[in-house]
């Protein structure tokens, strides 16, 4: 037995990402990859691949292969609207602005308020649609291209996918999502069929597919390139995120239902220090003076972890704070201050952008040049790809 789980819906105990490249047959991003990639963007790496966030992969190198040849691919990734959304839910949605970005792709951002209605128990489907708009406040936020994008929630879009949906339903029988999944008899038969629908947007255009995700979302994709050539589309391609770990340490994953270890979107500059002073797992000594003498750990300590993952994207000075806590010099009490001022400004401009995005949202679900097409478009027809 693993000491550790991850599924879609599910992460427990302290993740071992080398070993879970292991468990579930992917690549790790090498330094090689990662410099093709910089010639190819024609300049600096986001810190999120600098840093090794983004850690593995299926057929990243396919897409820097058809980017040589001068061939594109499109994007793809996606939001379960449970509640509000965390910092950790962002880091797909900031990856896949920045290949936007430097490529011009399309991107396609699914919000499934079918799934979660269907996985929560509580979750009335009045509840999930509200929370799919809340959420899509917070992906137009991060500032895709208006007439690239499309995000699509999947009860309204549905009548368009559906077609494509029982196509690929009809290939994956009980016994595959029970072993991909952990699904069992007591699982409902809309759960069961959903997984063709999150597989869809990976046909939505003739070209190779790149999915920005964390590393829990794999499964599906697994199923995906087992299908996909039946159908003449590529297999996907993924690059997969380790998680922005809890507040609270390395164990298990940020949840809604433990506001204490994760900070929202919607906190406000109060709870942001509340939460980080009292809950941020600390690499430091149980004195000042015994810190001072020995030091701290930033491999174990929380706020020194989001700085590296998110919060501080200029090297040097990371690498000033790094030595400065390990040698005694900065105390935990300074380094928490350093991160809720760096969350705070960011959480700042992210909720000004938010508001802005309200009178945005139906360029990115209807009006936009892309969104347009998409709901023009017939599915099955691949002629008339975007
Ligand atoms: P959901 O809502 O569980 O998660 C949204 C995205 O956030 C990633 N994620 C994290 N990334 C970094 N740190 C964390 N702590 C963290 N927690 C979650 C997830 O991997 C995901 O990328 N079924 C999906 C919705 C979906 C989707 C997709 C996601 C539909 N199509 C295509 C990715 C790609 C879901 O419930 O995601």
């Amino acid at each position: 037995m693993e000491e550790f789980t991850v599924t879609p819906w599910e992460v427990k105990g302290r993740v071992d990402y080398e070993k879970l490249i292991k468990i579930f047959g992917t690549e790790a991003i090498t330094r090689d990859l990662l410099e093709r990639l910089e010639r190819l963007a024609g300049g600096e790496l986001h810190v999120l691949l600098r840093r090794g966030v983004f850690f593995s992969h299926r057929d990243f190198d396919k897409i820097l292969d058809d980017l040589e040849k001068g061939k594109g691919f499109f994007l793809y990734t996606g939001r379960g609207p449970s509640g509000p959304m965390h910092i950790g839910h962002l880091i797909p949605f900031i990856l896949t602005k920045w290949f936007q970005d430097r490529f011009r792709a399309n991107v396609y951002i699914m919000i499934t308020d079918d799934e979660k209605f269907l996985d929560e128990e509580k979750m009335s489907l009045e509840e999930a649609r509200h929370w799919a708009f809340e959420n899509t406040l917070d992906i137009i936020a991060v500032g895709f291209d208006p007439d690239r994008t499309f995000i699509f929630h999947d009860t309204e879009y549905i009548g368009k996918m559906y077609p494509l949906a029982i196509k690929i339903a009809k290939k994956i029988n009980y016994n595959l999502v029970r072993a991909v999944f952990g699904f069992t008899g007591s699982t409902n038969i809309g759960l069961l069929f959903y997984p063709a629908l999150q597989i869809v947007p990976t046909f939505f255009e003739k070209k190779r597919c790149l999915i920005p995700a964390a590393i829990d979302q794999d499964p599906y994709w697994r199923i995906q390139r087992d299908l996909a050539e039946s159908f003449g589309y590529y297999k996907v391609a993924a690059i997969h995120s380790k998680f922005l770990p809890p507040l609270t340490g390395f164990e298990g994953k940020m949840s809604s239902s433990k506001p204490e270890t994760a900070i929202f979107l919607t906190d406000d500059p109060k709870t942001v220090r509340t939460k980080i002073m009292k809950y941020a797992f600390s690499g430091g000594q149980p004195t000042i003076e015994l810190h001072r003498k020995l030091g701290g750990n930033p491999d174990i300590d929380i706020s020194f972890q989001w700085l590296k993952m998110l919060f501080e994207p200029d090297d040097r000075r990371l690498k000033e704070i790094e030595d400065s806590y390990r040698s005694g010099a900065m105390l935990t009490g300074e380094l928490k201050e350093y991160l809720i001022d760096k969350i705070n400004r960011f959480l700042e401009e992210h909720r000004e952008r938010r508001e802005k995005a309200r009178e945005m949202i139906h360029v990115y679900m209807r009006e936009g040049k892309l969104a347009r097409a998409m709901w023009e478009r017939d599915l099955l027809d691949t002629n008339t790809d975007p």
